[in-house]
C-alpha cells in the first residue's frame, strides 16, 4: 500500500492541510489495526538528535523507523561535536553530507528548523520534535488520532487544556489545529501560566466552572525547567487548587476523557489513581505515537522517493 500524502518536512502542524491531516490519521489507525504494511524500495537511513530530554518522542520514533525497515544512526547530543561548540546548523549539514535522508531534531531554540529548510547545502527531511516554546507537531498528531477514535469527530467537542498554557508546544499546536478542526477550546490554570496569545482559539476560564461539562480535559506537565521566576505555589498547592483531583474528576460527563502528553508529575497535574484510570488516554496516547509517527514516516518517504 502506498500513501498519496507526501511530505517534504513536518515542521508546524499548520503546515499540514485538513485532508493531509486526516490522511495521516487514517494510515496511523490503519497501521495499529494491522491492516496496512509498507515496504521500503531503497535504503533509508534515519537520525534522531534530541537536544533536550525525551522518553517518549525519541523512543516512538525509533520503534516507527525500525518498523518501517530504516536504518537509525544513534546521536547523543552530550558526546556530539556540539560540545565542542559546532552549531545546529553545522550538525544537520554534516548530517545531510554524509547521507542521512530523515532527521528528527528537538531542540530548545524556537522555530530551529528554519534556517535549516532554507540551506540548499541540507538535503535531508526535518521532522520537528519540538521547538523550544514553539510547536510539537507529532504530539498534536497522536493527541488528535487519541480524541478521533473514541469520538469519531472534533466538531464541537468542548475540551479543556489545563496548566502549564504559556510555556507548553503541545497546547500552541493543539489549540491551532483543534479549533480549525472546530473544537471548543477552554484555557485553565494559573493566572501567569495563561496566555492572552492564546485567545483566538478559545476562553480563558477555571476548570470548575466547566469540568461537568468536558468531552475532553487535557493536563498539561508543570514544565519546572522553562521556570525561572519562583512559583508562588507548592506542588500540592496545585494539585488541590488547578489539578484534576479525585474530587474533580467524580464531576467529569461519563463519556469524557482524560489526556496528558506525559511525563506526568503524579499528584501534581492529576491524582495518581487517576493516571491508569477507566477514563484516561494516557497509555493510548503513547501507543498511538508508534503509529502516528509510522505514518508521518511513510509520508516523507513518499515524497523523497520521487528525489
Ligand atoms: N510527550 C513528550 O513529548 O514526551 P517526551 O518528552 O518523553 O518525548
Amino acid at each position: 500500500m502506498t500513501t498519496s500524502i507526501k511530505l517534504k518536512h513536518l515542521l508546524r502542524i499548520e503546515d499540514l492541510s485538513d485532508k493531509e491531516l486526516m490522511g495521516l490519521l487514517t494510515v496511523a489507525e490503519e497501521y495499529k489495526a494491522k491492516t496496512r504494511s509498507f515496504k521500503l524500495e531503497k535504503q533509508v537511513t534515519a537520525c534522531n538528535l534530541f537536544f533536550e530530554n525525551s522518553t517518549r518522542t525519541h523512543r516512538s520514533f525509533e520503534m516507527a523507523q525500525r518498523k518501517l525497515g530504516l536504518d537509525v544512526i544513534q546521536f547523543d547530543a552530550s558526546t556530539s561535536s556540539t560540545s565542542k561548540g559546532e552549531s545546529l546548523y553545522d550538525t544537520i549539514l554534516t548530517m545531510s553530507a554524509i547521507g542521512i535522508d530523515v532527521c528528527v531534531i528537538r531542540h530548545n531554540q524556537d522555530e530551529y528548523y528554519k534556517q535549516l529548510v532554507e540551506s540548499p547545502s541540507i538535503t535531508c527531511s526535518i521532522i520537528n520534535g519540538g521547538d523550544g516554546k514553539g510547536q510539537h507537531p507529532t504530539q498534536c498528531l497522536l493527541d488528535l488520532m487519541t480524541i478521533y477514535e473514541e469520538f469519531k469527530t472534533f466538531k464541537g467537542l468542548k475540551i479543556a487544556i489545563v496548566g502549564d498554557i504559556r510555556n507548553s508546544r503541545v497546547a500552541r499546536s493543539n489549540a491551532i489545529m483543534l479549533k480549525r478542526l472546530n473544537a471548543e477550546l477552554y484555557f485553565c490554570g494559573p493566572q501567569q501560566w495563561l496566555d492572552p496569545a492564546f485567545d483566538e482559539y478559545g476562553q480563558r476560564t477555571e476548570l470548575d466552572k466547566i469540568i461537568d461539562q468536558m468531552d475532553v480535559v487535557m493536563l498539561l506537565r508543570v514544565q519546572h525547567e522553562r521556570h525561572h521566576e519562583e512559583t508562588s505555589f507548592s506542588k500540592e498547592e496545585y494539585h488541590q487548587e488547578f489539578g484534576l483531583t479525585l474530587e474533580r474528576a467524580k464531576k467529569m460527563k461519563p463519556s469524557a476523557i482524560i489526556m496528558h502528553p506525559a511525563p506526568v508529575n503524579r499528584d501534581v497535574e492529576l491524582a495518581d489513581a487517576l493516571v491508569e484510570s477507566k477514563a484516561s488516554r494516557i497509555i493510548a496516547q503513547m501507543t498511538n505515537g508508534v503509529y502516528i509517527r509510522m505514518a508521518v514516516l511513510e509520508a516523507i518517504l513518499a515524497y523523497r522517493s520521487n528525489l
